[in-house]
């Protein structure tokens, strides 16, 4: 019988992980995908819009779960995943990064004895305030297949005592979406659309709760940022949980569309963005997409956060941790300006194949045979 695996997504940052593994498992053939969104994000703007550009095929199945607090969400998930599981059980279960989705899945499957694999295991941050540290950690905890994207990846799941049968450096399959996409996100020209010269601009996101959740550090970059953009014109584009926080803080206006000083914009689609970052003379961001984007694209990144999961990132690639106080960022802006900022250097396996490397991995091992049975 032809196996099956569940693939999951539910936030946008999965999706373009998703794409390259799609891609490589029709291309290997001998597989039947299901892909499941646990609708986590759900705005077109933070899904529909994803799956269009990136040619993902439609969900098989819908969770539906929308916004909550992290139990609240997580709960939901898992309740509904465990459903879909006893109802139609897969051969595997195929979890991506660090969302509230990734580490509901993943339980809710390793419970009913369905193997999980997980895209994008060991990187760690090591700060366990961050809510995505919490669920890079139990997720590898239960996942019997681990596929690292990097070093630092092997690193820690060495330093946890993980079997060394389980783990797998595959490579960054982000970075698969971004080279097949680049020439038509270039094509956009959207710095153009928006009266932007290339080079002579930067790109900003910020939706970290450690940046935007405490209503005087949200004031305060926001501000940063209008000084900022009198040296260069910045690009914000906003996740809604930041203009929820701003609006809530009393800040509306410093985000509003149209203002004065940035030029301020929802949250892009896949193509757009990617046009945008590529074209940036800076970036500024606290995603971790973002650093990966930014270092293969070799566009210097601020990342205004003080430790990274991704620190590959830092040694190889353009980014540099800033922290979110005003004085360090701006330090670091001129040195952009001023040209003081290293160029980055290509990072092994990043390179447009990681998702084909995942499909043979995947492949091979949901057909292994195995121990662990569904409990009665
Ligand atoms: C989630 C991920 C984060 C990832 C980010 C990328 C977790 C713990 N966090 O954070 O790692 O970097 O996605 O975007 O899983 N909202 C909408 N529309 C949507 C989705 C969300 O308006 O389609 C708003 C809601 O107010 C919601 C808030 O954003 O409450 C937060 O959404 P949530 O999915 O909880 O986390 P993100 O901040 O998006």
């Amino acid at each position: 019988m032809t196996p099956v695996l569940d693939l999951v997504a539910g936030a946008r940052p999965n999706f373009m992980k998703l794409a390259p593994v799609v891609r490589g498992l029709v291309a290997h053939g001998g597989i039947d995908v299901r892909i499941v969104h646990t609708g986590q994000h759900y705005d077109p703007s933070m899904n529909d819009v994803f799956f269009d550009e990136l040619g993902i095929p439609a969900p098989d199945v819908h969770l539906d779960v929308g916004s909550g607090t992290h139990g609240v969400q997580t709960a939901r998930i898992l309740e509904r995943y465990e459903a879909h599981l006893i109802e139609r059980r897969p051969s595997g279960t195929v979890v991506f990064g660090d969302v509230n989705s990734t580490v509901a899945c993943a339980l809710a499957a390793v419970k009913l004895g369905v193997p999980v694999a997980h895209v994008e295991a060991g990187l760690r941050s090591f700060d366990r305030s961050m809510p995505e540290e919490i669920n890079r950690i139990l997720t590898d905890a239960v996942a019997d297949l681990l596929l690292v994207s990097e070093p630092s990846g092997l690193t820690n799941l060495r330093n946890e005592g993980v079997d060394e049968a389980r783990i797998r450096l595959v490579g960054n399959v982000m970075i698969d979406t971004l080279f097949s996409n680049l020439d038509s996100a270039r094509a956009r020209r959207v710095p153009g659309r928006l009266g932007l010269e290339e080079r002579r601009y930067g790109f900003v996101t910020l939706h970290r709760p450690s940046n935007v959740d405490d209503g005087e550090t949200l004031a305060r970059l926001l501000h940063l940022l209008r000084d900022l953009t009198r040296r260069l014109p910045l690009v914000f584009a906003i996740h809604p949980r930041t203009v929820a926080a701003a609006r809530r803080m009393g800040l509306g206006e410093l985000v509003a569309e149209g203002q004065a000083d940035f030029i301020c914009l929802g949250p892009q689609p896949y193509l757009d963005t990617l046009s945008l970052v590529s074209g940036a003379a800076v970036v500024l961001t606290d995603s971790g997409g973002l650093q990966e984007e930014t270092s293969v694209l070799g566009v210097p990144c601020l990342t205004l956060r003080e430790n990274t999961e991704r620190p590959v990132t830092l040694t190889l690639g353009t980014s540099r941790l800033v922290g979110n106080a005003s004085s360090r960022i701006t330090a670091a802006f001129d040195d952009v300006l001023d040209g003081r900022w290293r160029r980055g250097q290509p990072i092994p396996l990043w390179d447009g194949q990681a998702g084909l490397r995942v499909a043979g991995e995947l492949s091979a091992w949901v057909r292994q045979p195995r121990v662990v049975e569904a409990p009665a």
